[in-house]
């Protein structure tokens, strides 16, 4: 009776393993573990006792066929206890594993273990988490299972360098130190192990990334640079406040603005966007905070607007106020204004401009005296007196041939075609000594000024001949128009010599 009691319930041990585990409704169900393994290597893993007696669980590999696993030392994979191995891993392995255990208390737990196996070229696939940080020397440690197994089987620990070894390190533990960028690379712990006489080998490999070294600054406002700022009410406006926390100090770096010393979040009517920028290649860090104003109100113009900046050692603020921009229309007026009145005075200067230049003449001509030296000899006389003219005036008059030179200075007719004439002509044309003026009374008949001598047709092309207004009375007087013009194309007289009546 005893004996068929032990032999039932041995059978049911035995068949229990058989049973889809699936329908094993009463069982407590563990988490998945899940280990990426690298073909041709080894690995052991414990997810219970290890000297928990055989007989109370059993492993096996689940799929659409239940393969057993034994305790048996001679086969790739093996168990003992709560402890599965995994010798000379091939790509087959990979798949579900489960072990189900009756605890003392008669409860059966399920265990499920996911196994996924890489080729050796595929080593970056199963890296153990990076070492991401900014430490002057890094410590790259070995990954935890791998170094559990080589106190487990008292192993031996090498270190590689991408697939080079570093020779001389066999903790389970590298220092790096001073890491640079050159160091950035995988780093794969190897221990090799003894189990049954046999030696094998179980690898991780952990990825260093160097972060450059951060320089903190005291925080410096950047934005704004004014404690005043322009707006107009009814119209958004843009805040910017930029601080400046140093090199690669993006840790605790922040800006943000505050009203009246209120964070603006959830504030009506105004809303913030803020920013982390490193700039290339200098690596400076500015974090900026934009606040809008939806719309400038009348209590805009008397809040406080604080940008408040933070850092990793210190924080700074600065305040500033919005002033109404003064209207522009006051200062357009005042252009206008200021052209119209420069228009018309230039308007006034160019009408009178004759007029204002005798009455200014006096004044401003130099005072010259009018000596003339004693002459025995007419034609050098002539020549002397053309030669102090300093105007030749020239009437024509409708009939040909019948010119009269007036030499203003000597008082003298010179008749056309006299030598002193052609001394005349001679210091107008050639020298240039002598201004000429064109006087015409009457008209100047069909042929126009043909008939004349070629120089006087040359010069009356250069200036036109002023006009006598005949039969005009006005004309008679001083300050005529024509005198005016014939006064104003002499030469001005010393101030002390006044008296146009000498002149004319
Ligand atoms: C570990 O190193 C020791 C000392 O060098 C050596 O005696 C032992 O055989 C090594 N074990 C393995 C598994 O390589
Ligand atoms: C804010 O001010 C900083 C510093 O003057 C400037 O570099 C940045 O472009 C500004 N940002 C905006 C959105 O105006």
């Amino acid at each position: 009776m005893k004996l068929s009691w032990l032999l039932l319930s041995l059978i049911v041990l035995m068949s229990a393993p058989r049973a889809k585990p699936a329908s094993d409704s009463s069982c407590i169900h563990n988490d998945e573990e899940f280990f990426k393994l690298i073909e041709g290597e080894s690995f052991y893993f414990e997810i219970e006792d290890p000297n928990l007696p055989d007989e109370n669980i059993t492993w096996y590999k689940d799929g659409p066929e239940i393969q057993n696993i034994t305790t048996e030392e001679t086969h790739r994979i093996h168990y003992h206890g709560g402890a599965l191995l995994f010798l000379n891993i091939s790509a087959i392995d990979s798949g579900n594993y489960a072990a189900r255990e009756m605890t003392p208390s008669d409860k059966c737990v399920y265990h499920h273990v996911k196994i996924e196996v890489y080729s050796k070229n595929s080593r970056e696939k199963v890296t153990y988490g990076s070492i991401k940080n900014s430490d002057q020397n890094k410590l790259i440690e070995c990954p935890d299972p791998v170094d559990y197994i080589c106190m487990k089987f008292n192993g031996n620990f090498t270190w590689l360098k991408g697939n080079n070894l570093l020779p001389g390190h066999h903790e389970n533990k590298l220092w790096i130190e001073n890491a640079g960028k050159k160091d950035e690379d995988i780093y794969t712990c190897v221990c090799t192990w003894i189990h049954n006489h046999k030696m094998y080998k179980t690898s991780g490999s952990r990825k260093l990334i160097v972060l450059d070294r951060p320089v903190y600054r005291d925080v410096e406002i950047i934005s704004p640079t004014s404690k005043e700022q322009l707006a107009n009410k009814g119209i958004s406006i843009k805040l910017n406040c930029t601080v400046y926390c140093g090199i690669n100090a993006q840790r605790e770096c922040k800006a943000s603005w505050y009203i009246n010393n209120e964070q603006v979040n959830q504030m009506d009517g105004y809303s913030e966007t803020t920013k982390l920028e490193i700039k290339y290649p200098s690596n400076n860090t500015f974090y900026t905070a934009i606040l809008t104003i939806k719309q400038v109100s009348a209590e805009d113009f008397k809040h406080k607007f604080m940008c408040k900046g933070s850092g990793f050692y210190s924080a700074n603020n600065t305040t500033v106020t919005l002033k109404q921009r003064e209207s522009c229309i006051p200062l357009i007026i005042t252009g206008i204004c200021v052209f119209f009145i420069g228009v018309s005075a230039a308007a006034v200067v160019k009408y009178f401009a004759i007029d204002l230049a005798l009455l200014f003449r006096p004044c401003l001509s130099p005072s010259r005296g009018n000596n003339v030296s004693d002459q025995t000899d007419r034609l050098k006389m002539v020549e002397s007196y053309i030669e102090q003219s300093r105007r030749l005036i020239v009437i024509l008059t409708p009939k040909s041939g019948s010119e009269v030179i007036k030499n203003p200075a000597s008082d003298q007719t010179l008749v056309i075609g006299g030598f002193d004439w052609q001394v005349g002509l001679h210091h107008a044309l050639v020298q240039r000594e002598i201004s000429v003026i064109l006087i015409q009374l009457g008209e100047t008949g069909p042929q126009g000024y043909r008939h004349l001598p070629p120089g006087l047709q040359h010069l009356i092309r250069k200036s036109a001949p002023i006009r006598w207004p005949e039969g005009s009375r006005k004309a008679l007087k001083w300050n005529s128009h024509f005198w005016k013009r014939v006064r104003y194309m002499m030469p001005a007289r010393p101030a002390k010599k006044m008296g146009l009546s000498a002149v004319i």
